[in-house]
């Protein structure tokens, strides 16, 4: 376990976790060379004008920085990492500054040997001839892959074909149990969270532009020097479950998903959904299903814990919103039926949750192996094919728990007209529903030895407590709350 006080205390003791990282995945890996590339910045139309940086989120695992453009070789038979970078020109300089020298980049990270970067692809030639392994991750920007391929003298296809199976299965077994230092993040992060969600809805007023609230949940992170762990959902449309636009009108009446999350300031997510009514008070019937989507919830939370899988907690939410469903007269049948036909995706066609840690969904460009390990191959049925997270709980595992109940309109026109499910869905009660929209409740939480403990404060989620902050006013002081 790596120690939280040293690591909170000015950060002294963070050369040492990033070397104890490292010293763990060379000894699993045993033998061969160890490539890890950072990010690079990627031009918008030309080298100067880049999109925000993102460090790569295993890079920053196992060096803690967060700098563009370096890289990192790992020797397992010597116990040897050498980091290289490079030393910025004039013009660097002048245009963006001295930057951090190699030095500082390499003590801060724990590592002994700085290089050029320029020096990296002889260090691989040679191992390559010797006929030693190259191991890497799976690149999944262009960027990297070019690089890869270059290095390595291959085409993308090899590279593909390449990547070291070993080592995207050694890293997703450790970054997959966080340590008590990156829960505190985690936890660091949700604070942030907490404030651009009772932001948000203290702010909405029917005539508001969705822009306006997604603005508002920025402006929070980024007046904390934050970057938000994914792009936010913030709409009226909450159906539409990615929903990548801000251009809706709030009305009375509707309700809003906000989806949103700040990154800790070492780069761990956080990721809240909550819904609630732009005019500050629920409808009956938004009531209603909120109050199943919630239950539901709960209810998975309760279920989360060490050697369940999630595919079986998955299942059980599933079963009892279709229990909750038939009550309200849109399904109709057996409830375990229904799941097993796969009837409920009409309502809730994506997963009950995803791991959480540096990425959002963490780990995903390594893909399965992290939600489903080696032996289980994902479902390909239509909504069990979106969930991310099937396997054995773990303690330490984050996860998050993110039910939802949406009204699609082309889906449910969709299916309707080919009659599909007709014996668990009562087609003339959904259509009541058709502009109804979609509620998703999520929080984040950590896997314990005998349960689970939900992360970070407390954000209303109740229905009263969820009323209470939408009547509240914003306060004059910035950033907001
Ligand atoms: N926060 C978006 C997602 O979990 O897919
Ligand atoms: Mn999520």
């Amino acid at each position: 376990m790596e120690n939280i006080v040293s690591h909170t205390a000015a950060g002294h003791n963070r050369p040492e976790i990033y070397r104890k990282r490292r010293d763990r995945i060379r000894e699993t890996i045993g033998d061969g060379v160890i490539l890890w590339l950072g990010n690079s910045l990627q031009p918008r139309n030309y080298e100067g004008n880049t999109y925000p940086f993102r460090q790569n989120s295993h890079f920053l695992y196992y060096t803690g920085l967060s700098e563009p453009d370096l890289a990192m070789l790992s020797f397992p038979d010597s116990g040897k990492d050498i980091l290289f970078a490079a030393s910025p020109d004039m013009d660097t300089v002048i245009w963006n500054g001295p930057g951090r020298s190699i030095a500082d980049l390499a003590w801060d990270a724990g590592i002994d040997a700085v290089e050029e970067l320029k020096q990296l692809g002889n260090h691989i030639e040679p191992a390559g001839k010797q006929g030693r392994m190259i191991h890497y991750l799976p690149p999944y920007s262009a960027s990297s892959m070019y690089r890869i391929a270059g290095l390595l003298k291959a085409s993308p296809d090899e590279i593909k074909a390449g990547v070291s199976q070993i080592l995207m299965e050694e890293v997703s077994k450790q970054r997959s149990v966080k340590s008590e230092a990156e829960i505190e993040q985690i936890e660091e992060a949700l604070s942030v969270t907490d404030r651009m969600h009772r932001a948000c809805m203290a702010a909405a007023r029917p005539g508001m532009r969705e822009s306006e609230l997604s603005g508002l949940i920025q402006a929070i992170a980024l007046s904390k020097d934050r970057q938000q762990s994914y792009n936010p959902i913030v709409t009226v449309r909450g159906e539409v479950l990615h929903n990548n636009s801000y251009e809706g009108m709030l009305q009375g009446g509707q309700l809003l998903l906000n989806d949103s999350g700040a990154e800790s300031p070492m780069g761990y997510a956080s990721d809240i959904t909550r819904t609630f009514p732009v005019s500050g008070r629920f409808t009956d019937i938004q009531k209603e299903i909120y109050r199943i989507v919630l239950r539901v919830q709960l209810d998975a939370v309760d279920l989360a814990k060490p050697g369940i899988t999630y595919r079986d907690v998955h299942t059980a939410a599933c079963r009892i919103m279709v229990e909750e469903l038939r009550t309200l007269g849109l399904m109709k049948g057996d409830p375990s039926e229904a799941v097993e036909a796969g009837a409920h995706a009409l309502f809730f066609p994506h997963g009950i949750g995803h791991m959480m840690g540096l990425d959002v969904h963490d780990m995903e460009d390594l893909g399965d192996i992290v939600g489903y390990g080696k032996k289980e191959p994902r479902s390909g049925q239509f909504g069990l094919k979106y969930l991310r997270l099937s396997r054995p709980l773990e303690p330490g595992f984050v996860l998050t728990v993110e039910p939802g109940i949406y009204f699609i309109p082309a889906l449910i026109e969709r299916w309707r007209s080919e009659k599909q499910h007709e014996v668990f869905i009562n087609y003339s009660r959904v259509e009541e529903f058709v502009s109804f929209g979609g509620i998703r409740i999520e929080d984040n939480i950590l896997i314990t030895s005998s349960g689970s403990r939900l992360l970070g404060p407390k954000i209303p989620k109740t229905i009263p407590e969820v009323e209470e902050a939408c009547s509240r006013e914003l306060r004059g002081e910035w950033p907001p709350m």
